[in-house]
């Protein structure tokens, strides 16, 4: 057991820092087996905050060695400053002063890809965020922005390109084959923003005219093996580029934009100021190695991190409570350009999807919090579902409140008055008021209660007056520290649809004019009734289109209505809405009588709603292979009070091969239409075509036919793109057909052993086979040479794929499942504790399964627990999980 505790960090208990640090000028000696670092900072006292007498000078540092500390240019004796684990104090003697700082720092050591670290041959840092700490002593926290110039000094053969923010502005070369270079970032900064790169990198290049004609310099390095994997993003940056200028009409700053791809990287990319590091798996994309899938994640990850340079680097955070004022908001960026780029309603169906499986999860489990928390022990465990997709959903909700025009003039005032700044979602949401005379004071509820509002709707026909009256209801459950909550505002878009599927004409009880055939309710109390007048017949309603607020609404429909939706609503996020919850309904209720040892019989509206989408060819095919997607296992869990995991796959599983079987002509036929020898490329028209055919040949292979088999296994060898090859091995690894699928495993792996993200697939796609000994499956190719514990993708497509993707593997009843991933945390706390932390939600979640489940999943947290020096990172999410 740990001895020390650590410690809650509190919104309530913020002040402004006693010094500002005005300028940084750091140099960085990289040496194979160690790094010096020279800060020479400008600091001055904070009038507002020193009080009495001046503050001690209390600098953050973590994992240094101190090697000098000079005060205007005198060197300070021992005795003039303390130090310990964590800080490097001092008592400065005038109110500005100049402090240079050397430390001496191990990267090669740095295994938790935090500071100053070495990926393969090269070196990267990643500070945000509290990383900055571990590279030099500092005011590591956001709201002390600084202007940064930075020297790199390195071998010149091993290094050749050494990179930070900015405009290099000097370069030279040394004696001994070593060369530097200077980098001067004009924009005040945060630390935390702040990046360096050295390495062998080669480059590829290209420019972009802004709006008012300036000229950038555009530049992607990458490991030379995988210079041809970068147009996409390329493309995607400049696409992003003229897109911020239209919608927002912000323009970028610097002369040079830069991205580094890497290997080992915490998550997906980092925005910082004119050097943007990345995950290689959301840069690299060619159609030979990666699927659709990930030319949009690359395309939406270059936008989202171009997006920050206005909302989060030129407007920044005041601290790490208000994260998603920057990345709420540029998520909800990142998701319009994508669906401006591509089909919206499908974009807007898939981060739909993702929420509901997994950040209504979040918000129901032992970590649930606030979109702007009141606490933590470590940031690092608040990037989360919440900070990123909820906030966005809040930002969405603005600008459905708002409208487009609104929203922008808003947007326009907060980047304007705040421009160089570091504030707070307070700011945000008054710019927004202040430019539209609006008042969000109790919208701003969604930033303070975490937990899922539940929205209860029933409509009553009036036959006799020709009205129907909506009344809703909302609650919100508690969470952890929260119990009892306040009304939110809900807003509601929604129409009326008649015996066609026509919108019917909307006016309100009480109100003067028409609202047009679709309106945008604003539910601001506990209940709260509507009354629709002058209808010429029932309507039936179609609420919470697009879905306009993260909620979970409950309106009574039979299945009939959902039918009829499903096929009729205008909307086509609803028209899916409608099918996915008629799945819902038929799933839950087959799960109720398998549980009961009775017979399951198929609803025949299931496949009559399918069979008359599939044959609808007005509809983007992305749109039907989103309709004809079952909800997923981890949906269903979700949804359930208490989930009976086995009971849950097996109805599912059932589901699907019925529906295969029923519908299996018509699936052919589509199949046999899709499959077309184009030549590919990266654009929607495509991408819906695939996802199609790939849902098809998914549900045909369940048929276990001869003539499914030989689709696929063709498929699979004549693919001219990783897409349509990756799908027909899927298929193939979930069938019956052994032979087949261990030759396509083998050469698969054979092909493609030298593409560590291809390999990346390979694992994840074995990993989250639903097939009996999952398990040992994994853990045998934990010793396959490509796997290492080291790297977080493989971590991820290894382990983290399964115990989230293969629920009734990971769930087995002797819990082997568990204590195999507890094994893993135990053994990443070690060494890189945000991957540790991370891999601890499927565990953090034990409430939602049966005592003996749960009696399982209890025994692993208790042993992680127990484990001495334990990371604050995993202790959080541990101690919390068992609160
Ligand atoms: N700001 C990054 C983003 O765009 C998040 C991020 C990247 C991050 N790397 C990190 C956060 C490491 C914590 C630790 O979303
Ligand atoms: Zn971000």
């Amino acid at each position: 057991m740990r001895t020390e505790q650590p410690k809650t960090i509190h919104l309530k208990d913020y002040r402004e820092p006693d010094y500002w640090i005005d300028e940084t000028h750091l140099t960085f000696e990289l040496f194979d087996d160690h790094a010096l670092v020279h800060s020479r900072m400008s600091i001055r006292v904070n009038p507002g905050e020193a009080g009495d007498g001046r503050p001690d000078l209390v600098l953050d540092g973590q994992n240094l060695e101190l090697m000098s500390v000079e005060l205007d240019d005198k060197r300070l004796a021992s005795g003039d400053f303390q130090f310990d684990e964590n800080t490097l104090s001092l008592k400065p003697e005038r109110d500005t002063f100049e402090l240079a700082i050397t430390t001496r720092i191990k990267p090669r050591e740095n295994t938790a890809l935090e500071g100053l670290y070495q990926s393969g041959s090269m070196f990267c840092t990643q500070c945000e965020a509290e990383g900055f700490r571990k590279i030099t002593y500092y005011l590591d926290r956001p709201d002390v922005m600084s202007r940064f110039t930075t020297t790199v000094i390195a071998d010149k053969g091993d290094y050749p390109v050494l990179l930070s923010n900015g405009n290099p502005i000097a370069r030279g070369d040394h004696d001994g084959g070593r060369h530097w270079v200077t980098w001067e970032d004009p924009f005040p900064k945060p630390a935390y923003l702040f990046a360096l790169v050295a390495g062998d990198l080669c480059l590829i290049q290209d420019s972009f005219t802004t709006m008012s004609g300036r000229t950038i310099d555009l530049r992607i390095y990458v490991e030379p093996d995988n210079r041809e994997q970068c147009g996409h993003a390329m493309d995607s940056l400049k696409r992003s580029m003229r897109w911020d200028e239209e919608v927002y009409g912000r323009e970028y700053d610097l002369d040079i934009f830069m991205i580094v791809a890497v290997n080992d990287f915490n998550m997906g990319a980092m925005e910082n100021k004119g050097l943007n590091v990345f995950n290689s798996s959301c840069v690299l994309a060619h159609p030979e190695t990666a699927t659709d899938a990930a030319f949009q994640r690359v395309e939406a990850v270059v936008a989202h991190e171009y997006f920050h340079n206005w909302s989060g680097n030129r407007v920044t955070c005041r601290d790490w409570f208000q994260l998603s004022l920057k990345e709420g908001f540029t998520v909800f960026r990142d998701a319009e350009f994508s669906a401006d780029m591509n089909s919206a309603t499908v974009k807007r169906i898939e981060d739909v999807s993702f929420l509901r499986a997994n950040q209504f999860a979040e918000d129901a489990g032992p970590m649930a919090h606030p979109v702007r928390p009141d606490s933590f022990i470590e940031i690092s465990n608040f990037y989360t579902l919440t900070v990123y997709e909820k906030g966005a959903e809040v930002v969405r909700m603005l600008h459905t409140l708002l409208g487009p025009e609104g929203f922008r003039k808003g947007t326009d005032l907060y980047f304007d008055r705040h421009d160089g700044q570091a504030v707070t979602c307070d700011d945000f949401i008054k710019a927004l008021e202040d430019a539209n005379g609006a008042d969000f004071t109790q919208f701003k509820r969604w930033y303070s209660q975490a937990g899922t509002p539940r929205l209860n709707a029933e409509g009553r026909w009036d036959a006799a007056t020709g009205t129907f009256s909506l009344l809703f209801r909302q609650s919100c459950p508690p969470t952890p520290g929260q119990s009892e909550k306040l009304p939110f505002v809900i807003p509601v878009r929604m129409a009326l649809l008649d015996g066609e599927g026509n919108e019917m004409p909307l006016r309100l009880a009480g109100e003067d004019g028409e609202r047009g055939s679709e309106t945008v309710l604003s539910i601001t109390e506990a209940e709260q009734l509507f009354t629709f007048t002058d209808l010429s017949e029932e309507p039936l309603p179609s609420l919470l289109r697009g879905f306009s607020a993260p909620v979970k609404l409950i309106y009574p429909y039979h299945r009939d209505d959902r039918v009829f939706l499903a096929k009729n609503d205008p909307d086509g996020f609803n028209r899916w809405e409608a099918a996915q919850s008629l799945a819902v309904d038929v799933l839950q209720g087959l799960v109720e009588i398998h549980v009961a040892g009775r017979p399951l019989m198929m609803d025949q509206r299931l496949i009559d709603v399918y069979r008359t989408v599939l044959g609808d060819d007005s509809l983007d095919p992305a749109m039907v292979a989103e309709i004809i997607r079952l909800p997923s296992e981890a949906y269903l869990v979700e949804l359930a009070e208490q989930a009976d995991i086995d009971a849950i796959h097996i109805v599912r599983d059932w589901v699907r091969h019925t529906l295969a079987v029923t519908l299996e002509e018509q699936l052919w036929s589509i199949y046999r239409r899709l499959d077309e020898r184009i030549p590919y490329s990266a654009e929607a028209v495509q991408f819906a075509r695939r996802s199609l055919k790939n849902t098809v040949l998914g549900y045909l292979m369940l048929t276990e036919s001869q003539d499914a088999l030989s689709a696929c296994v063709r498929q699979f060898v004549e693919a001219n793109n990783m897409t349509d090859r990756q799908a027909a091995l899927v298929a193939l690894v979930n069938s019956p057909f052994d032979d087949q699928k261990r030759a396509a495993l083998t050469e698969f792996a054979e092909r493609w052993k030298d593409y560590p993200l291809v390999m990346d697939q390979w694992f994840s796609i074995q990993a989250s086979a639903a097939q009996p000994g999952g398990l040992e499956r994994v853990q045998e190719l934990m010793e396959h040479p490509a796997f290492t514990l080291r790297n977080p993708n493989k971590v991820r497509s290894l382990i983290g794929a399964f115990a989230s993707q293969n629920l009734i593997n990971f769930h087995r009843s002797d819990g082997e499942g568990y204590r195999f991933l507890a094994d893993q945390i135990l053994l990443l706390d070690g060494t890189n504790p945000q991957i540790a932390s991370r891999l601890m939600t499927p565990l953090s979640r034990w409430r939602k399964y049966d005592p003996a489940r749960q009696n399982l999943m209890k025994r692993e947290l208790s042993r992680i627990m127990g484990k001495p020096e334990l990371s604050p990172d995993v202790f959080e999410v541990v101690s919390k999980s068992l609160a």
